[in-house]
């Protein structure tokens, strides 16, 4: 049976998601050159991986089989991989970190000052929302996460990183903006725009508002934090977003932090690392770094 690393890469991942133009989208490929790979592999194996129900792709017997080999397979490979990592020590080795959007207004800078210290790492950094950083957890992608709400229901360590406050936005000009400790009860005519469902903003602020007892009427949903404070600044309702998505430039962007009372919402961020995980020489002496930033900042964290 002849068959490459790389196929079983883009078929781990068309597995994964069960669909092909994300994995496509992950991995950078095309399309055409996803379905070419997962095609040849099918016919290394001599049975089809997946099948086509509808608009859904499942995965066959055969599939689901190989799925697992190539899982202990990879994990195999990263054993090795880390094995040759630690012996050159800290001059060369891939690191790998996924964190969520909110947390990209910071982790990247510090992964540069990181790398600066050892130019011949290699960095690999996913940023995506909430669920999807939990789903790469799950299958064990990447060294480290940062990220909001861990998941209850995984063995995890934990360590709490920075403040990650969530504040309520609104036009530049709002009615509001200005006024100190606004009652919440003010906000109950407001259209909110809130972020995709998965994200972990959402997520938090549902619950606040919940535990406030005030409903959120939600008039719009978009992916990204950049446009929903497009959206806000250009009039179309109001937010809670992180207080890094706006950093110093309110002003520039259009838009303002209302005074409410019950906000901020008082979050952190976490760095997260399955129990018992073994990290990599890099691995560690990034969350070691990550730690020492968080000393310098002198800004507590509460516990998960
Ligand atoms: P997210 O960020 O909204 O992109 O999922 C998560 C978080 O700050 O918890």
């Amino acid at each position: 049976m002849h068959f490459t690393y790389r196929q079983l890469k883009v078929f781990e991942a068309v597995a994964r998601h069960l669909n092909y133009t994300r994995a496509a989208e992950e991995l950078h490929l095309t399309q055409p050159t996803v379905s070419m790979q997962v095609k040849e592999l099918a016919e290394a194996v001599g049975l089809p991986l997946f099948e086509q129900i509808g608009k859904k792709t499942y995965l066959t017997e055969a599939g689901r089989e190989l799925l697992m080999s190539t899982r202990e397979i990879f994990d195999a490979w990263d054993r090795f991989t880390m094995t040759v990592d630690n012996l050159k020590g800290l001059s060369r080795g891939k690191l790998r970190v996924a964190i969520v959007t909110t947390a990209k207004y910071f982790v990247p800078r510090l992964l540069g000052e990181f790398v600066s210290r050892y130019p011949d790492i290699e960095v690999a950094l996913e940023v995506a929302n909430r669920d999807a950083v939990v789903e790469r957890l799950s299958n064990n992608l990447d060294d480290l996460y940062v990220m909001g709400v861990p998941p209850p229901s995984m063995p995890l360590k934990i360590e709490p990183f920075l403040a990650n406050p969530l504040v309520v936005i609104a036009p530049k000009a709002h009615a509001l903006a200005g006024r100190t400790r606004v009652p919440i009860n003010a906000l109950a005519t407001e259209r909110f725009i809130q972020r995709e469902k998965g994200s972990g903003t959402r997520l938090a602020s549902e619950r606040h508002f919940a535990d406030l007892g005030m409903p959120m009427n939600i008039k719009m949903e978009l992916g990204t934090n950049e446009a929903i404070l497009q959206a806000v600044a250009g009039g179309l309702g109001i937010a809670v977003l992180s207080r890094h998505t706006i950093g110093r430039h309110a002003e520039e962007i259009g838009v303002t932090e209302l005074d409410v009372a019950g906000f901020p919402i008082e979050r952190s961020w976490y760095i997260v690392t399955p129990e018992g995980k073994k990290l990599s020489v890099i691995a560690k002496a990034f969350h070691d770094y990550l730690l020492q930033v968080r000393e310098a900042s002198n800004v507590s964290a509460p516990n998960a």
